[in-house]
């Protein structure tokens, strides 16, 4: 049996990957703060035969990842999926400390301690999933906070592939576009979300990279919108 850890996984492209991860050979690991849109996803993957367990914690405190990784246990994952962001859009002179903090806290600091402390014990032919972004690797005006921990989760991921490649496991980069999800909900400005991805487009890739066989690795994929930048 197959076992997933995804964070994030109670709506958007957390949920979208737990779906397209589900099925009846496979327990997913399902980490948010939303218990009922959690019990949702959960509710959504048990539909598809997968065993399903919640987890819910707050990644702003790392007490708190710490207790998530206790509940994740001592048996070794198949797939660390590393999904739960934040985005902020604010020119750089109003950003505030607790805005930094916080994403700072769920998009760098929770992956690097569950990667720390989850990772030793994965197995060959275990991957790591990190979900970045094209703000991985471009500046975009009033992103600046989000780009920085996006862009400090790529050079994270970039040294850790190297260092477990001889363990055999596989670190998987995908960077989407915008995607149509909550997370533009609390974005300052008018997006089109009609021209958006899909969250099931980036579901999709994940799916497909974590089905290649162990020793292929497809370590980095964008996933655009054809029509271009928004
Ligand atoms: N949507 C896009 O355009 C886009 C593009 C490129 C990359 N991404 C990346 O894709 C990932 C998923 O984004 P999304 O668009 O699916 O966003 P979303 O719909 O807003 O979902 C965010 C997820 O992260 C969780 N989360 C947020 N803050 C948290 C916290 N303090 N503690 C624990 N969990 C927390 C949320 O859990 P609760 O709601 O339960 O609290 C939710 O499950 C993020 O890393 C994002 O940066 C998104």
């Amino acid at each position: 049996m197959k076992r997933y850890l995804i964070t994030g996984a109670s709506r958007g492209i957390g949920r979208a990957i737990a779906e397209k991860l589900a099925a009846p050979n496979c327990a997913l690991l399902l980490h948010g703060r939303n218990r009922e849109a959690l019990a949702e996803t959960c509710r959504l993957v048990e539909a598809k035969g997968a065993k399903a367990l919640p987890l819910v914690y707050d990644l702003r405190r790392a007490a708190r990842v710490e207790k998530l990784i206790a509940a994740v246990g001592p048996k070794p994952l198949d797939g660390l999926i590393h999904n739960a962001g934040v985005a902020l859009v604010k020119p750089y002179q109003d950003i505030t400390l607790a805005e930094w903090d916080t994403l700072f806290a769920v998009n760098v600091t929770a992956p690097f301690l569950l990667t720390q402390h989850l990772v030793p014990r994965m197995r060959e032919g275990s991957s790591i999933v990190n979900i970045l972004s094209i703000a991985a690797k471009t500046g975009f005006p009033g992103w600046s906070c989000y780009c920085m921990t996006k862009f400090a989760l790529e050079g994270f991921s970039q040294c850790i592939r190297e260092e477990v490649r001889g363990r055999g496991i596989r670190v998987l980069n995908i960077y989407p576009a915008a995607t149509n999800t909550d997370i533009w909900n609390d974005v300052e400005g008018n997006w089109p979300r009609e021209k958006m991805l899909l969250p099931e487009e980036i579901g999709d890739a994940v799916a497909y990279a974590l089905s290649r066989p162990p020793g292929v690795a497809i370590e980095n994929l964008d996933v655009l919108n054809l029509t271009g930048r928004l």
